[in-house]
């Protein structure tokens, strides 16, 4: 494991056109193009994406993975297992929007975390407390109980971005005090708690952009990044992605 991983998580946006704009864009360029770069799009342009990824390093990933794990009647869900077979090589798992709109609960988490594992694709779980749990002071408490699902993970490589849900799309970006306090303080939850993973990456996601990208991921602990709103654009996501290849 090295250099730091930047994902671009496109949520419910693009179209077919627009997707494809996107990815010969960033296709195009060393910045992007290489590894430690993927993307995030929509379910139903995944299989369109990964073809036009084949030949390049940038990584696919999906946005959700389904709890089920066997083919089956399951209307409207996408497998572990399909995801695999188009191509992905990562998937986001518990994403705050999930948790907060279709009531994602630590039990559903870790049934997509072992889907995902056994399907050879690598979750990113993500996890972050509100604003009132952080002024509450409870935010470590918070991340703890999230955490925790990672217990029960034997073995498999996964990620975790931390992801304070008062810093999602709203351009409020947590301190770099407030980011290296908690990515610690997951690094060593999982060092202590989550067996094989001495070599988790942790990244850092909530209104990572242009401008701050650099001094974010240069932080101590952060392993890269979760780009929303600034990965829709490929002049942005690249201006991060160029920021992330310089450091280790
Ligand atoms: P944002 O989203 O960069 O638009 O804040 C990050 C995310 O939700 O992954």
């Amino acid at each position: 494991m090295s250099g730091k991983l930047v994902i671009g998580n496109w949520k419910m946006n693009t179209r077919s056109e627009s997707a494809q704009a996107l990815v010969a864009a960033l296709l195009a360029d060393p910045a992007t193009n290489r590894d430690g770069v993927g993307v995030a799009a929509p379910a139903v342009y995944l299989a369109q994406v990964a073809r036009q990824l084949e030949g390049g390093r940038i990584a696919l990933a999906s946005q959700d993975v389904s709890r089920y794990d066997a083919d089956g009647a399951f209307t409207g869900e996408t497998s572990a297992a399909m995801l695999a077979d188009v191509g992905c090589r990562y998937a986001l798992v518990g994403h705050s929007e999930r948790r907060q709109y279709f009531a994602e609960s630590n039990e559903a988490l870790l049934r997509k975390m072992r889907n995902a594992l056994a399907a050879g694709v690598t979750p990113v779980l993500c996890v972050g407390e509100t604003l009132e749990q952080r002024e509450g002071g409870q935010y470590l408490e918070v991340i703890r109980q999230q955490l925790a699902i990672l217990a029960e993970i034997a073995d498999g490589e996964y990620v975790v971005a931390y992801e304070p849900v008062w810093a999602i799309g709203t351009g409020k970006v947590a301190s770099l005090e407030q980011i290296a306090e908690m990515h610690a303080f997951i690094k060593n939850w999982c060092l202590q708690n989550a067996g094989s993973s001495a070599n988790i990456r942790v990244l850092y996601g909530g209104s990572v952009k242009a401008e701050n990208a650099e001094a974010i991921l240069a932080t101590k602990n952060v392993d890269g990044a979760l780009v929303g709103g600034a990965s829709l654009s490929a002049d942005s996501f690249r201006v991060i992605c160029q920021a992330a290849g310089k450091l280790i």
